[in-house]
């Protein structure tokens, strides 16, 4: 059983790689490296004493992604065109993710994302591999009215990155109803953090994080001197945001769970990967301080655009419809992502 994971050796797509390979899936990786390192996937081998087969490609380029999908595509008496492909789904990572990025640069979020995807697919589709496991974001419910968010909520977005994930699914409906055989799971995630626990793979953003769990991993480690909070007057319990804050490995656990969903035949089917839990900005680095025995220190600094005050999701319906419940806590998050960086204070690169 043979999954294409695009975007593999990034953040998300390396901790799915384990889980895939811990779960007896053979993984073809092709991934550009615009955003990770390929000591990702050689740890990820490490961690499982599995191979992968990867490809140092961009999906936009269709020729070489034509040619990566028939070097598993053989002749066969039994499928109507006589060709059969061994890939029996793709999960697709691969795209740019940085909200304030994509303001100053749409083109290039548009064409990695949207034809980035489009690409994908023709070539999916041209080989008869219609499962696919898409990456999608909470950041398509906006900012919600109620709390906790449910997969039919009203969906908004306000920024470049946000649209390319809501075009996509629009895109993969679409693409449904004009083929009934595909079968899609958009799997929309709440806020990813934490890493193996083996502290071998782990986030590893390039130049000065965004997010806030890698930003006070910064700080704990001395890379940076201290953590901006982004406002601590909202109507929250201490004032500081709320999120639902979920541990890499269940996430990627998730993926895994969807897979023989797809083998259902379901259609489109969406689903909430969050905890159900949401937690404060504070919260999370006093969590940090305990895990790592070091002072974060930070400042409150003013509310930063475009952020809501608190998100979190009903994750009820993976549960039910999935068998996945994500079981790892704030404190597991944050000792996981110190042992990570405290052991690898340049990330993947060479110190
Ligand atoms: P990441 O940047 O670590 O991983 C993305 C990977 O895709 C990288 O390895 C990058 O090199 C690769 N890539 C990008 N464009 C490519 C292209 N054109 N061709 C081939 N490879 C390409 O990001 P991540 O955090 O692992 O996120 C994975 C997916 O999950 C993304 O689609 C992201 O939008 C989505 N997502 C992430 C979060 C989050 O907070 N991390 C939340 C919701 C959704
Ligand atoms: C979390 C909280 C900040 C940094 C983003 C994307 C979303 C999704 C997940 C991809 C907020 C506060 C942060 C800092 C801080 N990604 N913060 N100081 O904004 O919830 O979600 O990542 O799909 O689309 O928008 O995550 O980690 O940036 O922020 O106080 O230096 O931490 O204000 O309350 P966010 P985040």
């Amino acid at each position: 059983m043979k999954i294409v994971v695009t975007g593999g050796a990034g953040y998300i797509g390396s901790h799915t790689c384990v889980e895939l390979l811990e779960n007896g899936w053979e993984v073809v990786v092709v991934d550009n490296l615009a955003n990770s390192s390929f000591e990702a996937l050689k740890r990820v081998e490490e961690i499982t004493g599995k191979k992968i087969e990867f490809y140092q490609t961009d999906i936009r380029d269709k020729s070489k992604l034509s040619e990566i999908f028939s070097a598993y595509t053989s002749n066969s008496e039994t499928s109507e065109n006589h060709q059969k492909c061994s890939i029996d789904a793709v999960i697709h990572f691969a795209g740019l993710k940085a909200v304030g990025e994509s303001v100053a640069l749409p083109l290039e979020y548009y064409s990695n994302n949207i034809t980035g995807t489009l690409t994908l697919l023709e070539v999916m589709k041209q080989y008869g591999v219609k499962n696919l496991v898409f990456s999608s974001s909470a950041t398509v419910y906006g900012d919600p009215h109620t709390l906790p968010i449910k997969e039919n909520f009203p969906l908004s977005v306000t920024n470049p990155y946000g649209r390319t994930k809501l075009m996509i699914e629009e895109i993969l409906k679409d693409l449904h109803v004009s083929d009934p055989s595909w079968n899609i799971a958009l799997l929309r995630y709440f806020n990813p953090v934490g890493a193996d626990s083996s502290g071998r793979i782990g986030e590893d953003p390039f130049g000065i994080p965004n997010n806030l769990i890698p930003y006070i991993a910064q700080v704990a480690v001395g890379r940076l001197s201290f953590l901006n909070i982004f406002g601590d007057d909202y109507n929250t319990p201490d004032g500081t945001g709320v999120r639902d804050f979920i541990h890499v490995s269940d996430l990627a656990a998730g993926h895994i769970k969807a897979l023989p969903k797809l083998f259902t035949n379901p259609g489109v089917v969406v689903y909430n990967l969050g905890t159900g839990k949401g937690h404060s900005v504070m919260e999370l680095v006093r969590s940090f301080e305990k895990a790592s025995d070091r002072k974060i220190p930070f400042k409150i600094a003013q509310r930063r655009a475009g952020d809501i005050a608190a998100c979190y999701a009903d994750p009820s319906k993976a549960e039910r419809e999935l068998d996945w419940k994500a079981v790892r806590t704030i404190d597991d998050m944050c000792r996981d992502t110190w042992n990570w960086q405290k052991n690898n204070p340049n990330g993947f690169r060479k110190d």
